[in-house]
């Protein structure tokens, strides 16, 4: 057997250069035998405590038949493990520096793969454990940490965090209050909450009628959250198993385990506020099951229904904190910004002759304008939009909202609230499968 050759070479080395020297035998991680781990990992690096590793010297092995694999690392192809035998040396404070002798060799079984040994000094092997990880983490691709988006139902698919948030198109106060608040939190607010003793939890609302962009919102604050370091929990519905309570279960122990700040995203608040979860969800709103996160965690919620959030959460201090309606298109210049960026490099000044017509619409109705208009032109092999064309992409969009045809609904809207059953349609004006809640302005608390 391969192991027994391995160890049986290692205990004759160690014998050789530690003489008397107690160790144990243990079965080591091949990462490091890893030539990234090795090119990253430099002596002199502080592993845990005072001690720290001083570098390594190949050894040479009989035992070992030398083979080495390539990986891709970005674009290019690295030699990543190899076999390969080394003393790798260690030190603890000053006086007492000591060795690892370690080995790994491929063994053929069903598949190939590499084994490991190494011979740890008996009373060092919590700084063999920190250097056995300094390893994994340096040859784990580009990840920094296990993830940085845990996505709990549905597939990643589902939610892109790389959203640019210039490409969100609404009035900059919005987006500038909503910052805000989420970085004065994340900076400031959680020392205060622990000062008070209490769990560092947020909750914010978006609350807007469909394709206003609060998905589109969530994204470019999850990009933001992660170059700023914080962890994103994303929570779906909209997969097989709806919105259950146990999903926003399993978020919450993400959230709390998580040593990192978080942000946490369920969309459509409303769709967990059934009569079976309804009480349970708001006790974590209420701080009772609320995630204790010591970093932060902020909860950014999505609803097209504030009138059902209004009922059971908006009246109640404390149940969020914050309420942000994101609107439909309110003026001319919002829909101009919305239709240029949307054409994009087919734009031309004629176009603004439309823009009266997309106010009170959202930037979802504005995108498929543009889209359809430029398909226009694509089949008719054009190579511009003519004021024309766009002119009867509003026509036949504002067409098929006035004539109820649901031809954007993305998703089934079964909402079940304590007073009503699922909304239908018919002289909806909106283009998204349902109609718009009428959007009393919530009050907004500070
Ligand atoms: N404010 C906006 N700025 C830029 N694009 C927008 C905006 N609003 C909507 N869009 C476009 O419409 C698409 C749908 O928007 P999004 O899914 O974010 O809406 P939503 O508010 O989450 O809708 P729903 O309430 O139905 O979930 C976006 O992917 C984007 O292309
Ligand atoms: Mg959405």
């Amino acid at each position: 057997m391969q192991y027994e050759r391995l160890v049986q070479w290692a205990t004759e080395t160690w014998e050789a250069r530690w003489p008397g020297r107690e160790f144990v035998t243990i079965w080591a991680s091949a990462e490091c035998s890893n030539m990234v781990a090795h090119r990253q990992i430099k002596a002199g690096r502080k592993l845990r405590g005072r001690a720290r590793y001083d570098g390594m010297e190949a050894l040479d092995c009989p035992v070992i038949v030398p083979i080495s694999d390539y990986g891709s690392r970005g674009k290019k192809m690295v030699l990543t493990a190899t076999s390969g035998a080394y003393a790798f040396k260690f030190s603890d404070g000053d006086e007492d520096p000591f060795e690892v002798i370690y080995a790994s060799s491929y063994f053929d079984d069903d598949v190939q793969d590499l084994t490991a040994v190494a011979l740890v000094p008996a009373d060092k092997l919590e700084t063999w454990a920190a250097f056995e990880f300094t390893c994994a983490r340096a040859v784990r691709p580009r990840i920094r940490r296990r993830r940085d988006v845990y996505i709990i139902g549905g597939t990643d698919a589902f939610f892109d965090p790389n959203v640019d948030w210039d490409d969100v198109i609404l009035p900059e106060d919005i987006k500038t209050e909503l910052l805000e608040d989420i970085e004065a939190f994340f900076k400031k607010g959680v020392h205060i909450y622990r000062q008070l003793k209490l769990a560092p939890f947020r909750k914010l609302l978006l609350a807007g009628v469909p394709g206003t962009g609060k998905t589109m919102l969530c994204a470019a604050i999850a990009r933001l959250a992660i170059n700023e370091g914080r962890i994103v929990v994303y929570v779906s519905g909209t997969d097989r198993d709806g919105a259950s309570f146990e999903k926003i279960q399993r978020a919450l122990h993400a959230v709390t385990a998580a040593r990192y700040p978080v942000l946490l995203v369920v969309e459509e608040l409303d769709a967990y506020l059934r009569d079976d979860d309804k009480a349970r969800v708001l006790n974590v709103l209420d701080g009772i099951e609320s995630p204790n996160n010591p970093q932060g965690a902020l909860l950014l919620a999505t609803t097209n229904y504030p009138e059902v959030i209004d009922e059971r959460i908006a009246k109640r201090p404390g149940r969020l904190d914050r309420i942000f309606v994101i609107p439909t298109i309110q003026d001319s210049a919002h829909a101009e910004q919305m239709l240029r960026h949307y054409m994009a490099d087919q734009w031309k000044d004629e176009h603004l002759a439309v823009v009266s017509q997309l106010i009170e619409q959202p930037g979802a109705f504005v995108r498929e304008v543009a889209l359809h208009a430029r398909m226009l032109a694509a089949h008719d092999h054009r190579t511009e939009v003519t004021l024309d064309l766009l002119e009867q992409s509003v026509d036949s969009l504002l067409h098929q909202l006035r004539s109820g045809a649901d031809f954007l609904a993305r998703r089934p809207m079964g909402l079940v609230s304590s007073g009503g059953s699922a909304r239908s349609s018919n002289s909806n004006p909106n283009p998204f499968g349902t109609p718009p809640p009428a959007l009393t302005p919530l009050p907004r608390r500070r």
